[in-house]
């Protein structure tokens, strides 16, 4: 019924980091480091390309009980992105957002994140979103503790209010990377109609003609929410 051509909201399971490094002899960390240029790439040319939302799956709650090595590279990652690019965003009229559980992260990293999107340009035209230690389930169990706190009954519109999420739309097209088949925890409440695109390219080799190819995918698409055309 609906074609929309693009999709306000993209959200991006960036995986394949450590066997693309794995496949090169490297240490995984090497992976991360490709795959956090990888992302810094894709979000400028998401942002040119009209989409209005990007959320990158940088950190599952699962992944939290990776090896401390593998964290401690990945918290490294982090705080270079967050004091360094993070103005090359705002020059370009683009925020950035925190989704995720993040006070289990390093003190600097939890003030890096939360200056990140204070010192965000109001009314940007892009908003680059940063999924961190967020878990779908935790997501929406911290949604219904809050609701109960409340003591309010809540329809579809104020439950949605008490997600990470609040004022996004939902994700129109979530990709994935890296060749697996599922979401592994990714928006699990806002992801009820979104379009699934799955490709076996590793995210370091995740190149602007790939993430145009899901886009080109996308359009062709037909979304009917339930109805009859
Ligand atoms: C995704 O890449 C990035 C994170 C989960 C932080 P992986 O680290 O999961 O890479 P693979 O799946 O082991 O190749
Ligand atoms: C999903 O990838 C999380 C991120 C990309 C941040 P994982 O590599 O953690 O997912 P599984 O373990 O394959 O489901
Ligand atoms: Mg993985």
């Amino acid at each position: 019924m609906q074609n929309n051509n693009l999709p306000a909201h993209v959200g991006l399971i960036m995986d394949g980091n450590g066997r693309w490094a794995k496949k090169r002899l490297l240490p995984r960390s090497v992976g991360h480091k490709h795959g956090m240029n990888r992302m810094i790439g894709l979000a400028e040319h998401a942002q040119k390309k009209g989409i209005k939302f990007l959320t990158v799956y940088t950190l599952s709650t699962e992944n939290l009980a990776r090896p401390k090595e593998e964290l401690d590279g990945l918290f490294g990652l982090f705080r270079k992105y967050f004091t360094e690019n993070v103005k090359k965003l705002y020059a370009k009229n683009s925020a950035v957002k925190v989704i995720g559980d993040i006070s289990a992260l390093p003190e600097d990293i939890i003030r890096l994140l939360r200056d990140g999107e204070k010192n965000s340009p109001d009314g940007a035209e892009f908003t680059l979103i940063f999924a961190i230690n967020y878990g779908g389930r935790a997501e929406i169990i911290n949604a219904v503790n809050r609701a109960i706190e409340r003591g309010e009954k809540l329809d579809g519109k104020g439950f949605a209010s008490l997600l990470y999420t609040d004022g996004i739309p939902d994700p129109d097209l979530i990709i994935r990377t890296g060749g697996e088949f599922r979401l592994s925890n990714f928006l699990t409440y806002q992801s009820a109609y979104s379009e699934l695109y799955f490709t076996e390219v590793y995210f370091p080799d995740f190149s602007d003609a790939e993430f145009d190819k899901a886009l080109a995918n996308y359009a062709a698409r037909e979304r009917r929410f339930g109805k009859v055309k």
